[in-house]
């Protein structure tokens, strides 16, 4: 587990640091703070910093395979090309799922040190794996991240839950939080004929609340672009999504083959306000 990521983590019990670099801090891997809250490391390498209740929001391990297998071909790597890097610092994913935009980020930003956050326990089994630079984490984002104020350079936002008073408080005056959102059309072709949830127009309002925390934009780029997808990469693309439980997988089969797609999204970066 790399050192800048475990000095930017709290004890998510009682907030005190990871202790690091002893004896007993690396007893198979487990995270101890200095009050001797311990945390073992599963056999797949995340760490669970669950505590308290699950909200029971976190993806299934169908829909993490199907997120494996739809972001493995690449079809979303012009929305990894959006985000901003952050040499030498510490990145975190916050709903990070597999982990695939960190590891995106980490490529381009050397030095730095990675932390994939996910209330799911498949998630973060895949995400531990995603990039050498990267640590995996189960926590609750809706609930008190497990990091130390000021530590976090980078904040990824994909596709997550947004938490605008935790990101302000983890991020250093000046860090970066990007937080990429889908825009109405995204997906268009093919919500209507697959039953899928639509685009939750108060979004960008929700969105917003991160510039009532004081965050301030300093970039926005946004991306259209079609997708060309046969009914297999359109069979994960649904059941990797919030949509995989209501839709009908036979529609698939009606979609031409293959079928054009658009990509829609928006990404936003935003500057944390000093202290
Ligand atoms: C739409 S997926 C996006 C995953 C990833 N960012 C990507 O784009 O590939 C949303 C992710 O948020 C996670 N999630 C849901 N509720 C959460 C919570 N309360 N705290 C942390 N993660 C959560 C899910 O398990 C899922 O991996
Ligand atoms: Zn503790």
């Amino acid at each position: 587990m790399g050192r800048m990521a475990i000095g930017a983590m709290r004890c998510p019990v009682c907030g005190e640091a990871f202790l690091r670099g002893t004896r007993v801090a690396e007893r198979a891997g487990a995270l101890t703070c200095e009050n001797g809250h311990s945390f073992d490391r599963a056999k797949q390498g995340y760490v669970n910093l669950l505590v308290g209740r699950d909200p029971g929001t976190g993806d299934t391990a169908e829909m993490v395979a199907r997120r494996v297998a739809f972001l493995g071909a690449g079809h979303y790597e012009p929305v990894a090309d959006l985000l901003p890097a952050a040499p030498g610092g510490v990145i975190v994913e916050v709903g990070a799922g597999t982990g695939y935009y960190l590891a995106r980020v980490l490529d381009r930003s050397p030095g730095a040190e990675g932390l994939a956050l996910d209330l799911s326990r498949y998630a973060a089994r895949r995400a531990a794996r995603a990039h050498e630079r990267a640590t995996a984490a189960v926590a609750d984002c809706w609930g008190m991240l497990p990091l130390a104020d000021g530590g976090v350079d980078l904040l990824l936002d994909v596709f997550a839950p947004r938490n605008a008073a935790e990101f302000r408080r983890v991020l250093r005056p000046g860090g970066l939080l990007a937080v990429v959102t889908p825009l109405p059309e995204h997906l268009g072709e093919i919500r209507e004929p697959l039953g899928m949830l639509s685009i939750d127009p108060s979004k960008a309002e929700r969105v917003s609340s991160v510039t009532d925390e004081g965050f301030e934009l300093v970039g926005s780029a946004e991306l259209r672009r079609t997708m060309e997808l046969d009914h297999a990469a359109v069979a994960d693309l649904v059941g990797m999504g919030p949509s995989a439980h209501h839709t009908d997988a036979a529609g698939v089969s009606g979609l031409p083959e293959p079928v054009r797609v658009s990509i829609a999204v928006r990404c936003a970066v935003y500057a944390a306000p000093p202290r």
